[in-house]
């Protein structure tokens, strides 16, 4: 397959770090009056320190459900039923994630300090009646031993690192004050004020215009480089994949169906879900943002799961008897991971 989306470079080179999150069969369903919804069943996923892993799927494959079982924050009637999330903190000491009681001091300190994240909706980390610049501070006073004054400064110089202009008044403003695009700044300034060693991002520029959006990319592609931060970022924009992102992980309904560096998801992609997804992306010199496009046919409803493959009812390559009996895991192949039974049996079959 060409390349239809210009890389930034041609090689990824292995991490050579351990990661900071190492994500096991990772299970996360919602108890609801209908059913059971099983928004995230069964992922793996690691992320490295200094490195960018980049969450594609359509919507709702279990993007969010899944980076937001990581600090815990999952809504009712919303629960981890199994797996692992080891968290190695700096000292080496790993904690998983997916047993901390929810509210504990271990969870309180690991969040908004070691890991913090920034939402599409502004609003769902910044309080309504407190001002913004008391937001920050107070943050940063909670986790890092400077004085008041320092923290102001502190937060002064990262309103203006995200783009806002005239920062010292902005401190002092509450967030209705401010416009939509402002307060997602505000937002995403207080979470990298902190200085994480993971930052998760769900969608985080999406609502705001393409200068602000690079700008704010560039910002946190600077931060991972001077703090050797991990990032996972979740985005519907191909463009910013290839830019951003060392690793990839593509969800279809819960589950990671194929995984590997950018390079080899973008140039090799392996499963018939992914090439669907890169399929009809424009080729090189065409406009750089793009979304995903549509795939053929719809995602199954949630509580209407397919036995087997759970692509198996959109994929052009299922094959009855094999498919739709087993859920295939995910395997080695040419250098990344995928979850599909073609590959198994060519592998099976030498
Ligand atoms: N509170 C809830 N109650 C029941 N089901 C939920 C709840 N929140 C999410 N879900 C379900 O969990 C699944 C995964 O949702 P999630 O928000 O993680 O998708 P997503 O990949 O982030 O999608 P998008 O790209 O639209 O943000 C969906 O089927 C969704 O309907
Ligand atoms: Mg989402």
């Amino acid at each position: 397959m060409t390349p239809r989306i210009p890389m930034r470079i041609d090689k990824i080179e292995k991490p050579d770090d351990q990661p900071l999150v190492e994500i096991r069969n990772l299970r996360t369903h919602f108890f609801t009056d209908d059913g059971v919804v099983k928004a995230v069943e069964g992922v793996d996923l690691d992320v490295y320190p200094n490195r960018t892993l980049c969450i594609l799927g359509e919507s709702g494959c279990g993007k969010s459900i899944m980076a937001r079982s990581i600090l815990r924050i999952v809504d009712n009637p919303g629960r981890i039923v199994d797996g692992a999330i080891t968290y190695r903190a700096s000292d080496g000491r790993t904690v998983d994630l997916a047993k901390a009681r929810p509210g504990s001091r271990a969870l309180r300190d690991i969040r908004g300090q070691d890991i913090a994240m920034i939402f599409q909706e502004p609003m769902s980390s910044l309080g309504p009646i407190t001002k913004i610049g008391k937001q920050i501070t107070e943050t940063l006073l909670l986790h890092r031993k400077i004085t008041k004054a320092e923290a102001k400064e502190t937060a002064v110089e990262m309103l203006n690192k995200v783009g806002i202009p005239k920062p010292a008044e902005r401190f002092e403003a509450y967030p209705f004050e401010l416009s939509g695009g402002m307060r997602q700044r505000a937002m995403i300034a207080m979470a990298l004020s902190c200085e994480p060693r993971l930052l998760i991002a769900d969608e985080p520029t999406t609502a705001l215009d393409v200068t602000t959006q690079a700008q704010i990319l560039d910002l946190i592609a600077e931060l991972k480089d001077e703090l050797a931060m991990g990032v996972m970022l979740i985005t519907h924009d191909l463009g910013v994949v290839a830019e951003v992102a060392e690793d990839v992980a593509v969800m279809y309904m819960g589950r990671v169906v194929e995984k590997g560096d950018v390079y080899s998801i973008f140039e090799n992609p392996q499963h018939p879900y992914t090439q669907a997804l890169l399929e009809s992306v424009p080729r090189i010199g065409s406009q750089r943002r793009r979304r995903l496009p549509a795939i053929r046919g719809m995602v199954p409803h949630p509580l209407a799961r397919p036995s087997g493959c759970p692509f198996r009812t959109r994929c052009d390559h299922a094959m009855a008897g094999v498919c739709d009996v087993n859920v295939p895991e995910l395997i080695d192949v040419d250098g990344a991971q995928v979850a599909c039974f073609l590959h198994q049996s060519e592998r099976a079959h030498g």
